[in-house]
């Protein structure tokens, strides 16, 4: 798999019933794994460009259209002026691009120069499917409930990805949610 020789990686934040989102919202708040997404798609380095993500243009909407701090965003529409519209077209932070071939060519070129080993696949539902053929490994937390009437919903895993690594049960005070931490690694046959 991978991309380029960049490793590909997905992560996300899943119910029981597999909701990822709703109304272009989190279906919960955690801040622990808001920390732990952080964590995972930034890494300091010799480079300013500290993380490559690619998303899809609600998933950019539903963060307050702001690239994320630290990292590059490559942001998929189909919507030839988006980055007119919301006034990307001067940053070297953020990217609009019209399909995720682009999105993952641009994304590894940028990955060599910064001498980063991972391109983040970061949502929604459409770019964690299409993506999925790419990817390595997907990082995701369970998030113990389950989601009436949600509208996003994370892909079941192809049988290649194992658990590679797995944290003890959390508890969030504040939501009252139990969730867990869980490496999926993609076996070559
Ligand atoms: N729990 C989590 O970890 C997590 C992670 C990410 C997102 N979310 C949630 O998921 C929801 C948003 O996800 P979503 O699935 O509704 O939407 P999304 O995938 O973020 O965005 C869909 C849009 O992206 C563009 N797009 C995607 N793939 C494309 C392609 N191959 N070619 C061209 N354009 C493409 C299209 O934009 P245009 O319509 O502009 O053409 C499409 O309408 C929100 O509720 C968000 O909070 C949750």
């Amino acid at each position: 798999m991978s991309y380029a020789h960049t490793e590909v990686a997905q992560i996300a934040a899943i119910s029981s019933n597999r909701c990822i989102g709703k109304d272009n919202e989190l279906p919960w708040h955690i801040s622990a794994d808001l920390q732990h997404f952080k964590a995972m798609t930034t890494k300091k380095n010799d480079s300013a460009i500290q993380g490559i993500v690619i998303m899809g243009r609600k998933t950019f909407e539903s963060m307050g259209s702001k690239p994320l701090p630290k990292r590059v965003s490559f942001i998929i529409s189909t919507q030839l002026d988006y980055a007119e519209q919301k006034n990307l077209t001067d940053r070297d932070d953020a990217y609009v691009v019209h399909n995720l071939d682009d999105a993952l060519t641009q994304a590894a070129s940028l990955a060599h120069g910064a001498h980063l080993n991972t391109i983040w696949v970061i949502g929604g539902e459409k770019v964690f499917n299409d993506a999925m053929m790419y990817t390595d490994r997907i990082e995701l937390t369970h998030v113990d409930t389950n989601i009436k009437d949600g509208d996003a919903f994370f892909p079941e895993l192809p049988n290649e990805f194992v658990v590679s690594e797995e944290s003890e049960q959390k508890h969030d005070e504040k939501s009252g949610l139990d969730f867990q931490f869980v490496s999926y690694q993609r076996q070559e046959s």
